[in-house]
């Protein structure tokens, strides 16, 4: 067996996955954020270790999956977050979350430093959720424990750092803290110059594949694990789940529904520019890429309407209650930005909005704009492909929007794409499984394993007759944002 960690925001989840690609068994467990005051989110590292190593040891105890059985483990990350050890390899101060926003002034700073350059450079326009922007916050704010801090990891990183006793941090996720040069795949002395961090604080850079070593004698002993496990760099949890649904060429693009959606394409070069217009990180594969868009409110859009004007419907008719509606919601239009946006726009002001609302719309009408608002945000970000002349054929929806084959169909029609899902979705934690499984040379590559682990179902073609008339709703969308700015 291999072991995929899925080390998430509000749990981490270990899957045991045979060499065929199947689940063997998979454990889950809870952890809490901390919440000092509103836009703060963080988190104990101590708590990812523990209940990464709980959730390990059930396997081998309730599952019954022979701790001589599992060969290697790799990890899928959530992003961003910044640990802050000291010259003893000690945790400073609960790690800062990619959810928490608290650094609107740091990333104001970064901008009016470097402007450009640092896009050029990092390929991402400094964002509250990355990492430097949390660097220069402690800096800023906490100079005592700055003073102290010797080494930065993000999440799952600290994960591998207790279980090896190796220092390290993987290209796909690095990208996320800005402070790469991405083109150059080193870190950015100039941004260490410049923002004063001392560049012995970078960790060693890996490769998702990379072996890091076995797992310590002491951690063998914690976990039940054998001390021959093997333990290999894993990748942020965006590449990792890009990994999992398959997308490991150029014609391959990423829906993905959760709380926050995700638009995500496969990138084969770093010439590919998109002036941080959108996100560009490292793929889980050397010197390969891919970019993406996040929509912060999808899945939430959803819940939030289901929570406040349908409690007590089942969640499944009441998605597909939305069938009774036509294409374009009989005139109704959603925009998502319930907690402000952040591609195309980062705007964290903007809020959303039903547009066209008529006396004889029903209840279906508002639940099918929802679902079609939710796809006109990820349209815009397909734009931004269509506007830099990118390729692709083929969407994959994993998450809310490959549950119901209404809003499957609905994705085909508004992205004027062939869509499809998969057949047995795990999400990150299979990505994370499979680079264990290249790592340990059951596969000579991603793509390899991805043929025999990922498997697609069916296709969702577009109808041109709705195409056209989503492209006509989709451009009065696109309006909606500057003309409603103002309302907040
Ligand atoms: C990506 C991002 C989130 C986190 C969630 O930039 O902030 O998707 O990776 O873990």
């Amino acid at each position: 067996y291999v072991l995929g960690v899925d080390l998430g925001t509000s749990a981490v989840k270990v899957s045991a996955v045979d060499r065929s690609g199947n689940i063997a068994a998979q454990e889950k467990f809870s952890y809490d954020l901390i919440q000092k005051q509103p836009g703060y989110n963080e988190q104990n590292p101590e708590d990812w270790v523990s209940g990464t190593t709980v959730a390990i040891v059930r396997l081998i105890l309730n599952d019954q999956i022979p701790a001589a059985e599992i060969k290697g483990i790799s990890f899928s990350g959530q992003m961003h977050g910044l640990v802050l050890l000291d010259a003893q390899n000690k945790v400073l101060r609960p790690a800062i979350l990619w959810n928490d926003t608290r650094t609107t002034q740091q990333c104001l700073e970064i901008k009016e430093k470097m402007g450009a350059e640092f896009v050029e450079i990092t390929r991402n326009e400094p964002l509250e959720g990355f990492t430097l922007p949390k660097m220069l916050w402690v800096k800023e704010n906490e100079p005592e424990i700055w003073a102290r801090a010797a080494t930065f990891l993000l999440p799952k990183d600290y994960v591998r750092f207790r279980m090896t006793g190796k220092l390290g941090m993987d290209y796909s996720d690095a990208t996320g803290t800005v402070l790469l040069d991405v083109a150059d795949g080193k870190w950015s002395q100039k941004i260490c110059q410049l923002f004063e961090i001392p560049e012995s604080m970078c960790p060693p850079l890996i490769q998702s594949i990379d072996d890091v070593g076995n797992i310590t004698p002491n951690y063998a002993e914690f976990s039940g694990l054998a001390e021959a496990t093997r333990v290999f760099g894993g990748a942020g949890d965006n590449a990792a789940g890009a990994v999992g649904a398959g997308i490991l060429s150029s014609n391959m693009v990423m829906s993905s529904i959760g709380t926050s959606g995700v638009v995500l394409k496969y990138e084969d070069s770093a010439d590919v520019n998109y002036h941080g217009q959108i996100q560009f990180e490292d793929h889980a594969i050397p010197n390969q890429y891919y970019s993406m868009g996040v929509t912060l409110a999808a899945g939430y859009s959803l819940d939030w309407f289901k929570k406040t004007f349908a409690k007590n419907t089942d969640f499944t008719d009441f998605v597909a209650s939305a069938a009774k509606s036509t294409v374009g919601a009989n005139g109704l239009l959603y925009t998502p930005y319930l907690v402000g946006e952040r591609a195309p726009y980062a705007d964290a002001e903007i809020r959303g909005s039903f547009l066209g609302v008529d006396g004889t719309h029903q209840a279906y009408d508002f639940v099918r704009a929802v679902l079609e608002g939710i796809i006109f945000s990820f349209r815009d970000i397909f734009d931004i492909y269509k506007a830099n002349g990118a390729q692709f054929d083929t969407v994959v929806s994993i998450g809310g929007g490959a549950k119901s084959p209404l809003w499957l169909q609905i994705q085909a029609d508004i992205f004027d794409t062939k869509v499809v899902s998969l057949e047995n979705e795990q999400g990150p934690g299979m990505g994370a499984a499979m680079i264990a499984a290249v790592g340990l040379g059951w596969f000579d590559s991603l793509q390899d394993c991805a043929a025999q682990f990922v498997h697609y179902g069916r296709a969702y073609e577009p109808n041109q007759d709705n195409v056209n008339k989503y492209n006509r709703i989709h451009a009065i969308y696109h309006q909606a944002y500057e003309q409603t700015r103002e309302i907040s």
